[in-house]
């Protein structure tokens, strides 16, 4: 028969164990909360309270409710009050030696059918479990941040947990409404060991001063929708408890040097930088434990995001190809008051460019998007040729031809023969160095990468490049023409990947090779993604969206640039690639989209 259980403890009141009181409160569960001293008991109090007034002035929960929710919390120093409890779980720091301490102590302490659950996020619960005389009634259950809020509980058994303690904790979280997939005992479980190399190497990225922290992170969120970019997330878990992640899945994950913490955050642990609980980590805040930004040295001025200093102005501007891409911005530009002239290889493909142009603008009146002379005049402005020569009067061309570079090449080798002195000349591409594109031309500094993301009227996202030879007039035009275009341009050196790719395809590959070990399954794995983390697809939706064949050959790219061992495309993705399950555009991919 199921326990019954009413009574939980936890212990711990940091950033997680706070929010796992109010979860339990929240669903009508008497809770002890414990904590090490009176000073860290208060701060965890008013941790609670300041988060259910939040919920209360979002009108989300009753006052009347807060006070019920409030009322089934004793607060208490030592562990000696969790005597009675019939489930306690632990959220102290993630060290090893603490939690197995904690364990034998809670072990002498608990009634003896009491289940003892941990929240690690990278330990071994097998480990934590023999320092108690019970590890069969050790488990792991593994809420996310912030707790009230995200869905996911990864339950975690090891190879002794009893199973009606499984079930019993599975039980729970339904009580809980919470959704749990339940997994064997490895580093990072399903979401850490997918999320933490990706944040790793947002942190690499920003240490080397590849990109601002503002533009990680907005690259993060608008090109891939995610609820907050890496660096504000690695200051909402916490720099400390993110070390302490980091270097347990290194250690307990195959060494794999992803996961080696950067030394930044080493760095910033030790000057007392922890993020949001400190008040100041990647970003600064209000107060300790205020989500509200305030600005800082690093916080761009509004000249410098308005980027005007020294931008020529642009009127005309070139588009050439005849793709989505290509189709895409040349909307875009017209929309945005710019002269366009489109360039095809032919009449034919001219025509369809610009029925598809219509169409699209089309549909944005049907949506009321915009007037029909606001139509009308987008459309006045574009001229279509099939002729390179009609761009000698443009200011800047941006090139959206196939993803050749012998192709590129070419291209950009014409329009140095034809374009004006001074224009800035752009390629999309989403995957090949600008600078073989550059250095094609005579005049490599007025040479960028304009990253445009599909559909281009709908993403805001720009990632705008320069290379070694990008002189800074070219950059502060191309920054300038991205902001004119109502769009955000993340700016970025010359790197396999960017920033987008360069961080999304790591994480998908790894997904696939999770799948590959047979940890989960692709729908658990998708959905720890998504209700763990907030992402709006899981990995193998967004793979079979993205084209199998299409993030290969990204992952592939990735690799022979950085030569990172873990890069290596995952051999699954491989073979589902040479059997021409190349995602939903072939009907099958990750899963059968024939029936769907
Ligand atoms: N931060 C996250 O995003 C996140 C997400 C999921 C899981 N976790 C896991 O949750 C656990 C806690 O992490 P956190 O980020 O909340 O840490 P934290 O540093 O914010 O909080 C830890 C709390 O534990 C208290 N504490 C320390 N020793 C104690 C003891 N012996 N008895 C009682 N209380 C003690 C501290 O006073 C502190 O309030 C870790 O195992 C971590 O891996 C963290």
């Amino acid at each position: 028969m199921a326990r019954e259980i009413s009574t939980v403890g936890v212990v711990g009141l940091g950033t997680m164990g706070a929010g796992i009181v109010e979860v339990f409160a929240r669903n009508g569960i008497d809770v002890l909360a414990v904590e090490v001293s009176d000073a860290a008991l208060e701060r965890g109090r008013s941790t609670l309270v300041g988060s259910t007034d939040r919920a209360v002035a979002k009108g989300k929960l009753d006052p009347a409710d807060r006070d019920a929710l409030l009322s089934r919390i004793s607060f208490e120093v030592g562990l000696g009050a969790l005597r009675d409890a019939d489930l306690v779980i632990e959220a102290v720091p993630e060290q090893l030696d603490l939690k197995r301490r904690l364990f034998a102590e809670l072990d002498r302490v608990c009634k003896p059918t009491a289940i003892l659950a941990t929240n690690t996020s990278s330990l071994s619960v097998t480990e934590i479990s023999v320092a108690t005389q019970r590890p069969n009634q050790v488990i792991g259950i593994h809420f996310f941040n912030p707790a009230p809020i995200m869905r996911l509980v990864e339950v975690v058994r090891t190879v002794v947990t009893a199973p009606e303690v499984v079930a019993d904790v599975e039980a729970l979280c339904a009580r809980l409404g919470k959704v749990d997939v339940t997994i064997n005992d490895r580093a990072g479980f399903i979401a850490n060991a997918l999320l933490f190399g990706y944040l790793n190497h947002a942190v690499t990225m920003y240490e080397a001063r590849y990109a601002s922290r503002e533009d990680i992170d907005a690259a993060m969120k608008l090109g891939c929708g995610l609820p907050m970019g890496p660096l504000a997330l690695m200051d909402l878990i916490g720099l400390d408890t993110a070390y302490e992640i980091l270097d347990t899945m290194y250690r307990r994950g195959g060494r794999d040097r992803r996961h080696a913490p950067a030394p930044l955050v080493k760095q910033m642990v030790t000057a007392g930088l922890l993020g949001r609980k400190s008040g100041r980590g990647f970003y600064t805040y209000e107060k300790p434990g205020s989500p509200v930004l305030v600005p800082d040295e690093e916080t761009p001025t509004a000249t410098e995001s308005a980027a005007a200093d020294g931008a020529r102005g642009i009127a005309t501007v070139g588009v050439v190809g005849s793709g989505t891409m290509a189709t895409g911005i040349i909307e875009v530009f017209a929309k945005a008051g710019y002269e366009v002239v489109s360039v095809t290889r032919g009449a034919e493909k001219s025509a369809r460019v610009c029925e598809a142009v219509k169409r699209s603008l089309d549909k944005g009146v049907v949506r009321g998007r915009l007037t029909e002379e606001e139509r009308d005049a987008a459309l006045g402005r574009v001229s279509w040729s099939a002729t390179l020569e009609h761009l000698a009067d443009a200011d800047l061309v941006v090139e959206a031809v196939v993803e050749e570079l012998s192709v590129k090449q070419a291209l950009f080798a014409a329009l140095d023969e034809i374009c004006k002195p001074g224009v800035v000349l752009a390629t999309t591409t989403s995957s090949l160095p600008v600078i073989q594109c550059a250095m094609a031309t005579q005049r490599p500094a007025d040479v960028v990468g304009l990253h445009f993301f599909n559909p281009a009227p709908a993403m805001s996202l720009v990632e705008v490049v320069h290379t070694i030879r990008t002189s800074a007039r070219a950059l502060a035009t191309a920054r300038a023409v991205v902001a004119a275009l109502g769009k955000t341009g993340v700016v970025c050196a010359d790197r396999a990947g960017f920033v987008v790719n360069a961080l999304l395809f790591p994480y998908l590959n790894d997904a696939v090779r999770m799948l590959e070990a047979s940890y989960s399954t692709a729908d658990d794995i998708d959905n720890a993604m998504k209700l763990g983390c907030g992402y709006p697809m899981g990995p193998f939706e967004l793979l079979d969206v993205v084209g199998l064949d299409v993030s290969l050959a990204i992952q592939r790219e990735l690799y022979l640039e950085l030569r990172e061992p873990g890069f290596a495309p995952a051999p699954l993705l491989e073979h589902l690639v040479t059997a021409g399950y190349l995602g939903r555009k072939a009907g099958r991919g990750f899963r059968d989209h024939t029936s769907r």
